[in-house]
């Protein structure tokens, strides 16, 4: 592999898909610059791209193959399902089962409704949250992604406010975002217990939820702040919305189990829909109750959906999450553990400023500047490098040298890595 190419199978079908598909394709997340790598196949924890180039893959469609690519089990549920019709307008019992499954975990899923991702998971939990307070606003974490649609968007992207200099703005996070929008949306700072809470106060009675991504840039949640955020949620009647599309593969109660998080309302996605397009709300049963359609009189939330709930994703995200075990939960959280400690110990041998960050099977590389004497390489370019060179020896990370585990990688995997991972950094410096 040696990436860019321009001669590359790559090369071409982005060449050829820009003009149809604005940027390349439907999705901004899998750009990378020069050109997006296109998928041939993926087995387990490996993925091939078009040129016959394989990857030890880190990414897992961002978090969310927990199982890896195409397991057995998987694919049987999804076979299955397919033969006898992917989708109707006539319920169906798979739903019911993923439902149970999910409400019998976690103490506060006490009702939950399937969408297609997570956006429309996180859009629809601010509508409940809207529609059973009476209140418009909302309160996120400055930098904090939650998905595509504007009021979550805002203040994304952004250099971080200094603390010291004053509270972090509401800027419009996608060009064309109404006024409104962005002034409904107040921005506090992920574990600044003393800087959210003097933000939060100029706004009680205001806010219909406060949201909030327990794996925000993998830096686990303090208790002081989830209480702060606890207890402003219970004196005002604020809903504290808990975005667990990512975190949730934290542990078999999701993040709000593992830091007592007390969730009124939940997002999910990525890993249970074992592969396939989904989405949740789950929560309380009060809140819920604004999504049941059957109470049309009483004025509930419009929630429809061509394949909400369909059988298929029902079917692979019940095979999926029926897998994930506590012993399952703990061998990814232990591997993330040796993926962390491998990395520190590489960034030990060399004179290379930087880290692991992360926390349970989610790990991170951060990289300071690198020894300037030797290459001149800033940490913005240094960890561009680094990602090709990995990917250029056979190693697929999510954006910003990121890795979800899954469960069919093994601590065999560690060690090729960070000899890969030790070579990469001393190349990045000129030394190789
Ligand atoms: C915390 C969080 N919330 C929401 C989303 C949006 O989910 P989806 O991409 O399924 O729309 C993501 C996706 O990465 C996410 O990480």
């Amino acid at each position: 592999m040696a990436y860019p190419d321009d001669s590359s199978k790559s090369a071409q079908l982005f060449a050829r898909a820009r003009s149809v598909l604005p940027g390349g394709g439907s999705r901004s997340s899998t750009l990378i610059s020069p050109y997006p790598l296109y998928a041939s196949e993926a087995h387990g924890k490996y993925l091939t791209d078009v040129d016959g180039n394989r990857y030890l893959d880190f990414n897992n469609n961002m978090t969310s193959l927990i199982h890896g690519h195409a397991h057995p089990r998987i694919v049987g549920a999804v076979g299955y399902q397919v033969r006898r019709g992917s989708g109707y307008t006539f319920m169906n019992e798979a739903e019911i089962q993923l439902a149970e499954l999910l409400c019998a975990r976690v103490q506060g899923f006490e009702q939950i409704r399937f969408t297609n991702s997570g956006t429309e998971a996180v859009m629809n939990a601010v509508k409940a949250a809207r529609a059973f307070t009476g209140r418009a606003d909302i309160a996120k974490c400055e930098n904090a992604y939650h998905g595509t649609f504007d009021a979550v968007e805002v203040s994304l992207g952004v250099t971080a406010t200094d603390a010291a200099l004053g509270d972090p703005p509401s800027v419009a996070g996608s060009r064309g975002t109404p006024a409104g929008v962005v002034e409904s949306v107040k921005v506090i700072a992920w574990n600044d217990t003393a800087t959210s809470k003097r933000i939060l106060d100029q706004h009680r009675g205001e806010l219909a939820a406060i949201i909030i991504d327990p794996a925000f840039r993998r830096i686990e949640p303090e208790a002081a702040f989830i209480d702060m955020l606890g207890d402003y949620c219970r004196e005002t009647g604020t809903l504290l919305i808990a975005d667990e599309v990512i975190s949730f593969r934290v542990g078999y109660t999701g993040s709000q189990g593992e830091y007592d998080i007390p969730a009124d309302l939940t997002a999910l996605g990525k890993i249970i829909g074992g592969g396939f397009p989904v989405g949740a709300v789950a929560g309380r049963r009060d809140v819920m109750s604004v999504f049941d359609g059957t109470r049309e009189a009483e004025g509930h939330v419009r929630h429809a959906g061509t394949f909400n709930g369909n059988p298929v994703t029902m079917a692979a995200g019940f095979a999926a999450m029926d897998m994930m075990t506590p012993a399952a939960f703990a061998h990814i959280n232990d591997l993330g553990a040796r993926f962390r400690a491998g990395i520190n110990e590489v960034f030990a041998l060399t004179n290379v400023q930087g880290r692991a960050r992360g926390h349970h099977s989610l790990f991170a590389i951060d990289i300071d500047d690198v020894d300037l004497m030797a290459s001149h390489v800033d940490s913005a370019a240094a960890c561009d490098g680094l990602a090709r060179y990995l990917l250029n020896h056979g190693y697929a990370m999510a954006p910003g040298l990121g890795g979800a585990v899954s469960t069919i990688m093994e601590a065999s995997d560690v060690a090729p890595f960070c000899e890969t991972l030790l070579a990469g950094i001393r190349s990045i410096k000129g030394e190789a």
